[in-house]
């Protein structure tokens, strides 16, 4: 089965833009790409009106499997309180007493907000279970929705285990590592004062890689961390947050191969300074943007909305913006086969409602997406 997209004003495509372009599906990947006014025959033909095509949105960091609702605690922070990280446990009870079928709902419901914004590949953790069976629950449901699942028992230590974190990290590594592998690609770690410091963060990452996990990193939200340099010396695929960076951090990223995922979503409501993506940028440093969706720290599904906040605070132009929300999330999954239009890659793209993906950053708050393919 063949799609052929045409009238396209301005194809975002791996080997630059493209005026006046056309690409053809066929079943999940895109077979040809070039000028609309010599594209092949297909057995369907889509009219993309002149607008912009991009690729569909990677979304790396999410925290879908949760119930419960902590919009007072947002608004409590607008009136002027501080975030922090225990606010976590609250959303841990609540995901606790909910059934599999509301833990479903909910993520589905999210799921799909997601992708008519344009959200293509979205990565799931757990981390609101924190026991052996609530994490490998949320992760076994959260394989429904995404094969980019990740492990996060070390998201804070459970209030029952307030007296003896130690005994917690041994859980993590051990017993909640053996249920969870089976059902997670990655594993993360939240390393920052009030949740786990770098040499847990350490033991946790190096356990699951054992495991054959792949690393990931909370880090760097609430203040300096050394888990962003631990995060570059376990070569994981990606550190989180970046918010707050060191030169030597900085350093340690451009000399490494892991992306930092920046979440402007988080600092709009925690109403904390954004992180510097220029200063990485300049520094050679791959950047990813990413909705960190979660009832907490930032309950939003909108990748254009992260690229609108990018571009007006954080010194990314639209198409850093732009490429930071597609390629750079790939980069942060290590991925090639999504993130970028290619022949050969997979067909997850977006028609814009605009002539230009500017249009993102400089309609703010504006539904921009016309039509979603997903492979
Ligand atoms: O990425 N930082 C840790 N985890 C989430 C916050 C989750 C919450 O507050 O419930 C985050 O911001
Ligand atoms: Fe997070």
């Amino acid at each position: 089965m063949t799609t052929l997209v045409s009238n396209i004003g301005l194809l975002v495509a791996a080997d630059g833009e493209r005026r006046n372009a056309a690409l053809v599906i066929d079943d999940d990947r895109i077979a040809w790409i070039g000028e609309s006014a010599s594209a092949p025959a297909a057995d369907t033909r889509v009219d993309a009106e002149g607008g912009c095509v991009i690729p569909g949105f990677v979304d790396t960091h999410s925290h879908l499997m949760f119930a419960g609702d902590r919009a007072s605690e947002f608004e409590a922070r607008m009136a002027g309180r501080k975030y922090e990280a225990g606010g976590i446990r609250s959303t841990v009870a609540a995901t606790r007493a909910a059934t599999d079928e509301e833990l479903l709902a909910n993520a589905t419901r999210l799921v799909a907000e997601m992708r008519a914004q344009g959200t293509t590949t979205v990565e799931i953790k757990s981390g609101y279970g924190l026991t052996v069976e609530d994490e490998s629950r949320a992760l076994r449901l959260a394989t429904q929705f995404t094969p980019e699942t990740t492990y996060l028992g070390a998201h804070v230590v459970p209030t029952e285990f307030a007296d003896d974190v130690a005994a917690y990290v041994e859980l993590v590594t051990g017993a909640m590592l053996d249920a969870c592998a089976p059902h997670a690609r990655w594993i993360d770690v939240f390393c920052e004062v009030g949740a786990f410091d770098v040499d847990q963060a350490r033991a946790i990452l190096t356990a699951g890689m054992a495991r054959g996990l792949g690393a990931r990193m909370h880090a760097g939200q609430l203040g300096e961390s050394a888990g962003v340099q631990l995060a570059v010396e376990l070569d994981a695929a990606s550190v989180d947050h970046c918010t707050f960076l060191s030169d030597v951090d900085v350093d340690a990223l451009a000399g490494g191969k892991t992306v930092a995922t920046l979440l402007p979503g988080v600092e709009f409501s925690t109403r904390q300074p954004y992180p510097d993506a220029r200063r990485l940028l300049d520094s050679g440093v791959t950047v990813a943007l990413a909705t960190d969706c979660n009832p907490g720290s930032s309950f939003t599904s909108s990748m254009p909305f992260c690229i609108a906040v990018a571009v007006r605070e954080m010194g990314m132009s639209p198409a850093e913006a732009l490429h930071a929300a597609t390629a750079g999330g790939a980069a942060a999954l290590r991925r090639d086969d999504i993130g970028e239009l290619a022949v050969g890659t997979r067909a997850d793209l977006v028609i814009l409602d605009a002539p230009s993906y500017i249009h993102l950053a400089y309609r703010p708050g504006v539904p921009l997406i016309s039509r979603v393919f997903a492979s």
